[in-house]
């Protein structure tokens, strides 16, 4: 049977960096209640004239350097993003225009959880046999649709990117088995119902771009935090404990947790209902804040680098975001 093995990550934030007390000195808020809420210190914000493929392009290619693969080789590129550098063409697509690559490229679209959704949609190309190597980047750059006067959602995101290579392997053991190794299970769920307690309103079709729009801060992310905070920590603590069980895997063999990068307290949550120790879960947002879809692939890529993945490992992802989306995927290293 193939399976898809992860052989290669890389990461990408922007140089700039806004910290607590940089949003302190335009909203009413400090340091402190950011600290203790969500757990976040600072966050990367792209500049003017960035955007949100040059990030992709630079985590694509440590992704490639640390998988030993050229991008040259690459067969087709999947970008979670819902932050493209414009409505069209894809950000995919953008991003291999700049690694100077042909082929197959396209962005999956599931805000916060892009990229469990996407690994999921990058495993099924792989096992259906399409393709042998792919490129998965999860790239974001919310700092663009902040309303830096909002200090309900602007203290929250950070833009980054973060880059997985992902390879077709021949195996012969079924998922429970020790030796069976790469992506093993995923639970994908929604909920449509909450599609206005997280959002940009404008941009789309539903309201097109105006003056109108642009004076009524249409364009920018409006989020009702407390209904998200609820339902991420049931949602996400039920997906993991779904995935775990399609491959009869239990909380208690799972090594390590890179859970989307939210909020402290939902990680700590999740922690609480799946029984899994606070001590597994890798936790950056201190650092980059919520980076949506990128924040997986960048504590991963972190994990990885710094020793905490090893062959073998057992790891679990989950994330949650606008939609409701959210899902959570079980991987052996
Ligand atoms: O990636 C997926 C999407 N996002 C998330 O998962 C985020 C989920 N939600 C959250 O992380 C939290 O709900 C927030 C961090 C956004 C808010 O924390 P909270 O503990 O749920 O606060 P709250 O909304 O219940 O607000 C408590 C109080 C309010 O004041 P009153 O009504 O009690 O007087 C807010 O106005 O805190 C106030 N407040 C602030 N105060 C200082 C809200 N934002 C701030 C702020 N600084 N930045």
């Amino acid at each position: 049977m193939i399976r898809t093995r992860l052989v290669g990550t890389g990461r990408c934030v922007p140089e700039r960096v806004k910290t607590n007390d940089d949003i302190a000195r335009r909203v009413d808020t400090s340091d402190e209640w950011i600290r203790t809420r969500t757990g976040i210190r600072k966050r990367h914000v792209l500049g003017e004239h960035e955007t949100t493929s040059d990030m992709a392009v630079e985590a694509a290619r440590q992704a490639c350097a640390s998988a030993g693969i050229a991008p040259a080789d690459i067969e087709c590129i999947v970008l979670a993003t819902t932050t493209p550098d414009m409505p069209m063409p894809s950000c995919a697509i953008m991003t291999q225009h700049k690694l100077g690559i042909r082929g197959p490229a396209f962005d999956v679209g599931a805000a916060c959880a892009g990229f469990t959704y996407g690994t999921t949609v990058v495993d099924g190309l792989i096992r259906g046999g399409l393709y042998r190597r792919v490129l998965f980047i999860g790239a974001e750059a919310l700092s663009k649709f902040m309303d830096w006067d909002d200090r309900t959602t602007c203290i929250l995101f950070g833009d980054g990117a973060g880059a997985v290579v992902a390879v077709a392997d021949e195996q012969d053991v079924p998922a429970s088995d020790p030796r069976a190794r790469g992506i093993l299970s995923s639970h994908l769920d929604g909920d449509g119902r909450f599609w206005a307690d997280l959002n940009i309103p404008a941009g789309g079709t539903a309201l097109p771009p105006s003056v109108e729009t642009v004076t009524e801060g249409k364009h920018y992310l409006r989020m009702n935090g407390r209904v998200i905070f609820s339902q991420a920590v049931r949602n996400l603590s039920d997906a993991c404990e779904q995935a775990l069980r399609k491959v009869e895997l239990s909380p208690d063999e799972v090594e390590l947790v890179i859970p989307h990068q939210a909020n402290l307290r939902i990680i700590d949550a999740v922690a609480r209902r799946t029984r899994i120790p606070q001590d597994k879960f890798v936790v950056n947002l201190d650092e980059y804040g919520n980076t949506s879809a990128a924040s997986i692939p960048i504590a991963l890529d972190e994990a990885v680098r710094a020793g905490r993945v090893d062959e073998g490992t057992l790891l679990l992802h989950c994330g949650l975001g606008a939609g409701l989306t959210w899902g959570a995927v079980v991987v052996r290293w």
